[in-house]
């Protein structure tokens, strides 16, 4: 990914956020993926959308020594991810629910880094056995505090009703394939069109002081 752009069609990235083997994750950033090539934003020239797997990056637990506020990174690893994370102009996340909150992968990613996050827009699908909910509010703590908006429609699959277990092995833990209920289609569709106008509204911003007074 290059830079990000202040023209041109918005670059979102969606980032899969479980990195673990056999995860659900790759299915659900694949329904995304499938989804959006079909929304009117990407048919039209408007967006594309580039997965961010963070299995692929490889990022150890923090090892930088300052804080990703001032930008001195010392490691490639860093480097390499701050690349990818300027070259969007926006964001869709896609998250598990681990224990009522985001993969420990995800958040050490998002505490990276900092700059590259700021005034972008973001929406967050999230799924669990409940709907994965409480991932998708730490999560939209998390990114305030890095500056990124996070757009009002949320998407939310639940391992009961949005992945059929039919032809699943008794005890398979990475069994489920992704079928979700029309109205999360729906939903996506929204999140992406509002991600698409908060992300131009927040171009249209940048360079201006974040505060004033
Ligand atoms: C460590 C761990 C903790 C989990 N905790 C919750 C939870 O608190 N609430 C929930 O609804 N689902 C929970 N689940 C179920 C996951 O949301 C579900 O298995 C999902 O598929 C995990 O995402 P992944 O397959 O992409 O790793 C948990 C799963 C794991 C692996």
């Amino acid at each position: 990914m290059q830079n990000a752009q202040t023209t041109g069609p918005v670059r979102i990235g969606l980032i899969v956020g479980s990195t673990r083997p056999g995860r659900r994750g790759a299915a659900v950033a694949g329904w995304v993926t499938e989804v959006a090539s079909r929304h009117p934003a990407v048919r039209g020239g408007d967006a594309v959308v580039e997965l961010v797997d963070l299995a692929e990056q490889e990022l150890p637990l923090l090892d930088e020594p300052v804080p990703a506020l001032f930008g001195d990174y010392r490691h490639p690893h860093t480097r390499r991810w701050s690349t990818v994370v300027g070259g969007c102009d926006a964001f869709v996340f896609v998250t598990p629910d681990y224990n009522r909150s985001i993969p420990a992968a995800l958040k050490n990613a998002v505490d990276y880094l900092y700059a590259e996050w700021n005034d972008k827009a973001a929406g967050v699908v999230n799924y669990g056995v409940q709907g994965g909910n409480r991932a998708g509010d730490h999560l939209q703590a998390v990114l305030g505090e890095v500056r990124v908006a996070v757009v009002p429609t949320r998407v939310s699959l639940s391992l009961f009703t949005d992945f059929d277990f039919s032809q699943a092995q008794p005890g398979d833990p990475t069994a489920g394939r992704i079928a979700p209920a029309g109205e999360r289609e729906e939903a996506l569709v929204t999140m992406l069109a509002e991600v698409v106008s908060w992300s131009r509204a927040l171009r249209a911003t940048a360079g201006e002081p974040a505060r004033v007074g």
